[in-house]
Parts: C-alpha cells; structure tokens; sequence
C-alpha cells in the first residue's frame, strides 16, 4: 500500500512530559524489536540494555518498527474516513457484538491493526479490570488510537514481523478487518488465551460495491483460507454473523469508501454523486481458543 506508514526518526516527541500509564504497564511484555531483550523507560524514551531506543510520540504511541518501512497500512485520507465514520455509531451493534463474544476473564487485550482504537475502547469499557494495546503502522491512526481509552497504549509494529513481545504476553488478540500473522497471534498469546476475528462476508456493503465502480472486491475464498491459516493453531470455539441494514448518509457513504483501500481507485466525481442509501452490514465475528 502506498499509505504513510510510520518511520523512525519521523516521531515528535516531548521530553516534558511522562510516558503515558497505559504504555508502561504493558513494559514488562515489550522486547526490543533488534535484540529481543526487555524494554525500559525514561523519560519519553523506551530503551534495551543493548543501547537499542524507542522515542514516545508527542501523540503518546511508540514506533517499534526497525529500520525499514512498514508493509502496508492506512494513510491519513483513510484513517480520519474512519475515524469520522466510526463516531457516528454506525458499527456500535458491531462493537457490542465483540463485547459479547469476547472472555470476560481477559486481563490483557491486544489489538493488531487496530486502527483508531474504537473496537478496543468499546472492549475495555466492557472489561473493567482489561488494559489494552492497540498496534498499528498508521501515523494517524495511531494518533486517534493513542488517545482513544485510558487504559489504551498504542504501538507501531508491522504486523508481518515478529511481535516485540514476550511469549504469552496476552489473554486476547483482536483482529478486526485487518491483517493477520496466525503463528505470532500464537506465541504471544497465553495458553488458553483466545483470538477474535472480524472479517466481512461477500454480502457487506454490497450495495455500495455495486455502485462504485472501482470498489474493491472481496474474495469469495477468504473464508476458506483464514480456516487454512488458523486451524492448525486455534480451536474455532464461536461464529457468529451480525448482519443488519444500515441507512447512510451521502457523506458517511463517502468515508465508507475512503476509509478503504478502494478509495485509490475511485474517482472523486463518484464519491461526490453517491446519494443517502441503505447498505448491508455483513461480518462474520469469531473467537478460537489457542491450542
Ligand atoms: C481496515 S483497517 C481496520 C482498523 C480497525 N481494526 C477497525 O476496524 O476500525 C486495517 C488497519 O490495519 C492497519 N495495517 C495495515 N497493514 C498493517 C501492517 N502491516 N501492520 C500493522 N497494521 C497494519 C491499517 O493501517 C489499518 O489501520
């Protein structure tokens, strides 16, 4: 993806003032991404006894990536779509749904692509005594996540790299709509702990699809191959589909779009002329137990 993922040296930070407590309670599970040994604060710095060191943003995430740029991730255009999307409540009776599914025993919630925060914040508010750690390789959408709970932190890794995190490091990994690396879901999560995925059916939004020439399309096989990937390592335990008609307005139709990758393909003049409407919301949520 052409997005602008976050790179290191790219960080502002502010010496002024402390590590945010959300970050450091996730201190203890964190590794440097060069070295693998533990991690460190002072001041708005995370380092390893290495010399290996991790500016805090002034935003209140850290960049854990190591040198080269991310693989993908979301540019700012797509972030603040989803961002404005998503506080309009459209998704709520999708956030409730995980609420429901995910174990309530969870004591440390990790949410890989989490972009903005908002399935992360909506989980901690149902699990008092949870704290979360949103990851993520979009500037902005670190920025929203950063601040989206206070028992949130937010970190820059590539999701197709190892995790800097020690081996049973989390109870639960969220994925929703985003990429996935099932072996690293694995290691880091505890025995027992659970994986909870979000994906769309080829149903969702297919009103939109429809007409939006140049909307991405989804893959009719996708199920089968994320069964491929995760069964040898995780007991499917729950599926369940949260399917409802959602009425939009022409503008949340437009950041439906353009908080997807399809928004590169479609010409602005298309988004402009899209009309208030009604779209199928279709989503498969799941959890798997790790074995
Ligand atoms: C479709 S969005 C979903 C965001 C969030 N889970 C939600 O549903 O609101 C996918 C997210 O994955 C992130 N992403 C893409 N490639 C990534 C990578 N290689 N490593 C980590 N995050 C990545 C994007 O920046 C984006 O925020």
């Amino acid at each position: 993806m052409d997005g602008v993922p976050v790179r290191p040296g790219r960080i502002l930070t502010d010496v002024s003032r402390p590590a945010p407590a959300a970050l450091t309670s996730w201190l203890e599970a964190l590794e440097c991404p060069h070295c693998h040994h533990p991690l460190r604060s002072r001041e708005r710095t995370l380092h390893c006894p290495s010399g290996h060191s991790f500016d805090l943003a002034r935003a209140g995430y850290v960049s854990l990536l190591t040198g080269a740029p991310a693989t993908s991730g979301d540019d700012d255009a797509m972030a603040r779509a989803r961002e404005g999307f998503l506080a309009t409540g459209a998704y709520a009776p999708l956030r409730a749904a995980i609420g429901d599914l995910a174990p309530h025993t969870a004591g440390r919630v990790l949410d890989i692509g989490g972009g903005t925060g908002y399935y992360l914040a909506g989980l901690l508010d149902e699990l008092p005594q949870a704290r979360g750690l949103g990851v993520d390789t979009s500037v902005r959408a670190l920025r929203f996540a950063a601040r989206a709970h206070q028992r949130a932190a937010a970190a820059a890794w590539d999701v197709f790299t190892r995790f800097p995190l020690a081996d049973g490091a989390a109870d639960l990994v969220l994925n929703v709509f985003a990429p996935r690396n099932p072996s690293e879901f694995a290691r880091v999560l505890a025995p027992g702990g659970h994986l909870l995925v979000v994906r769309p059916t080829t149903d969702h939004l297919t009103e939109l699809r429809d007409a939006v020439p140049g909307m991405v399309g989804l893959d009719p096989r996708k199920e089968e191959r994320l069964h491929e990937a995760l069964d040898p390592l995780f007991t499917t335990e729950e599926v369940r589909e949260v399917r409802f008609p959602l009425a939009v307005s022409a503008a949340a139709a437009r950041d439906l779009v353009a908080m997807t990758p399809s928004a590169r393909h479609v010409a602005p003049e298309t988004l402009e002329a899209l009309p208030d409407g009604t779209v199928t919301v279709s989503v498969l949520v799941s959890l798997h137990r790790r074995r």
